[in-house]
């Protein structure tokens, strides 16, 4: 079955069982600081499990991107991938148990028309006070399926969304993958049975002091790994051999002229880290490659990519021609990829382009520092990071491929030292990209932040702040948008600034957690790290940032704004100069 075939049918029947469909929200958490980026179609959801109303009510079914970063490792094997799709429906405190096993029962019997020798499943044996899932079980056998294939585990049927939140039992549905017959028993611990979709039954939820409590509403939250299943309806090995990759190993195969056959780990590799990088390069909140958070992450992917493609002997850059095949196959259904695609590829050539440069010195590098020794000392390792751009992970990986290891934690004392040094620097010259806090300069900071929701709301509600220098005479902003402004959106731009500063907008400063700032949907300076504590400057009800100051009382302290100028700064990210003209 292709997998839009799959994503159509899983839509329609939830649909006929009166479930909303809604988008996949971005990849990157708008409420919750807790994780880098979505794991779970259910993550978006949370507030709705805790009682919230969901605008499109309490029948829901998506598909959400995902991307998990802990199985890096793990990529090249068969059932693995950093970036994924999770089909699901949820209830939301609406139908429970019985329900959603029949639901899925359904589906997988009657619309996947799979057969029934062919499937088992799993619920949770009771552990900590929580009670062996009986009903479930119980529900399972009203359906049909013998004793023998249903097993009561403890670990995998207890699923929650991290060390809080909202949590349950759950119950896992496996499908036969052997060639010969399933054999009655079910073994859990057989791979052939393949996991294909889980259904918790969300109703607890674990507290800060590690208690488990009943949620207020029971809920339902299923998830099927959409590459996973597609593999396994198809009888193929891993979903690389799919519609969902095979583009991208077909064209690895011509650049590298080798066969899949004989480099399938490296070419897994490639084609999984493409992909995952075009969706996080393309998210409706792009991130950029760096050395912090998720920006970091993604510099990972590419790097990585990057390295083997080097181990193929590919000889050409090559990343932004697998991104095109990546956007044609998957940019109809998310649209954000197809819209951002220019900026996808001007980022995947930059980051390519300045780490190939590196990267042959740096593996001769790698090589005289390995060579007659047994650990990589951390200083070594940050020198690869530092002047030849190798991330940790990748001097990790490198070391294993030669059975030695890397002293870690001095690489991350030199890592802190590095940061705090530069930190300090930038603090003496400038703070926040603050020249000096004269009046001037403290007037056009306030206009900055002004500027960056003026261009959010008259330009595009995707644009970020991605830095900013301010002199007394001029305020310089970048921000992420891929084309140059027309005249007549700067003309917008300028008469919405005049009539806010018109307005005689009040600002004002407030102390807060980081959490709450991002809840409050604060715009924060990309890939700068932040306290638990932050300081938040609002100014009227318009615009809202984490921000340190100083800033004027209020806007009508400003004067005129004009744009100077407006141009490119590095791919996909523009600057515009602007000053306040005193009336
Ligand atoms: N949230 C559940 C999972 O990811 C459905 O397996």
């Amino acid at each position: 079955m292709h997998p839009k075939k799959l994503r159509e049918l899983y839509f329609k029947f939830f649909q006929s069982k009166g479930h909303q469909l809604i988008e996949s929200a971005s990849l990157i958490p708008q409420n919750d600081a807790s994780v880098l980026f979505n794991t779970a179609g259910m993550q978006p959801l949370v507030p709705f499990f805790l009682g919230q109303t969901h605008p499109s009510g309490k029948r829901i079914v998506n598909v959400q991107k995902c991307l998990r970063t802990v199985d890096f490792e793990n990529i090249g094997d068969n059932s693995h991938h950093t970036f994924f799709q999770m089909l699901g429906n949820w209830s939301l405190g609406d139908y429970f148990k019985e329900e959603a096993i029949d639901m899925s029962f359904e589906f997988l019997t009657k619309i996947l028309k799979l057969p029934l020798d062919m499937l088992a499943f799993t619920c949770y044996k009771g552990s900590k006070g929580v009670s062996k899932d009986t009903e479930a079980a119980k529900k399972w056998k009203s359906l049909g399926i013998p004793d023998e294939r249903i097993v009561f585990l403890t670990k995998d049927n207890f699923w929650s969304a991290g060390e809080t939140g909202p949590c349950g039992p759950s119950s896992e549905m496996f499908y036969w993958t052997g060639k010969k017959p399933a054999p009655k028993k079910f073994d859990p611990n057989d791979d052939t049975w393949v996991e294909i979709w889980n259904d918790v039954f969300m109703c607890l939820e674990k507290n800060k002091d590690g208690s488990i409590s009943e949620l207020k509403q029971k809920n339902v939250d299923t998830g099927m790994g959409l590459e996973r299943t597609v593999a396994v309806l198809q009888g193929k090995e891993s979903a690389y051999e799919t519609e969902l990759f095979q583009p991208v190993v077909k064209k690895i195969e011509q650049l590298s002229k080798k066969s899949y056959r004989d480099h399938q780990k490296e070419m897994r590799i490639i084609a999984d880290h493409i992909r995952a990088a075009v969706f996080v390069l393309g998210d409706e909140n792009a991130i950029t490659p760096s050395n912090v958070d998720r920006g970091y992450i993604l510099r990972r992917l590419i790097r990585r990519a990057v390295r083997y493609g080097k181990m193929l002997d590919i000889q050409k850059p090559f990343l932004s021609d697998l991104a095109r095949l990546v956007v044609k196959d998957y940019g109809d259904y998310y649209k954000e990829i197809e819209k951002n695609k220019l900026f996808i590829f001007q980022e995947l050539d930059q980051e390519e382009q300045k780490f190939a440069l590196t990267l042959e010195k740096g593996l001769r590098e790698f090589q005289k520092i390995a060579v007659n020794s047994d650990v990589i000392s951390g200083k070594d390792a940050f020198l690869l990071f530092q002047s030849y751009g190798f991330p940790l992970e990748m001097t990790q990986e490198l070391a294993a491929e030669q059975n030695i290891s890397v002293d870690e934690a001095i690489f991350k004392e030199e890592f802190e030292k590095h940061q705090s040094t530069s930190r300090t620097a930038a603090a003496g010259k400038f703070k926040g990209g603050l020249a000096d806090d004269s009046p001037e300069t403290t007037q056009l900071h306030t206009a900055t932040h002004l500027l960056l929701e003026v261009l959010r709301r008259v330009v595009d509600s995707n644009i970020k702040q991605r830095g900013s220098n301010i002199t007394p005479e001029r305020l310089r902003f970048d921000f992420s948008f891929d084309r140059k402004l027309t005249d007549e959106e700067k003309k917008k731009v300028e008469d919405e600034m005049n009539r806010i500063i018109d307005a005689g907008m009040e600002v004002r400063r407030e102390e807060m957690s980081k959490e709450e700032a991002v809840t409050l949907g604060a715009q924060m300076e990309f890939g700068a790290k932040y306290p638990e504590r932050v300081s938040v400057y609002f100014i009227g009800d318009f615009s809202k940032e984490f921000c340190g100051g100083p800033h004027v009382k209020n806007t009508s302290e400003l004067g005129k704004f004009k744009i100077k100028k407006e141009q490119s700064s590095s791919a996909g990210v523009r600057r515009i100069k602007a000053v306040l003209l005193k009336e």
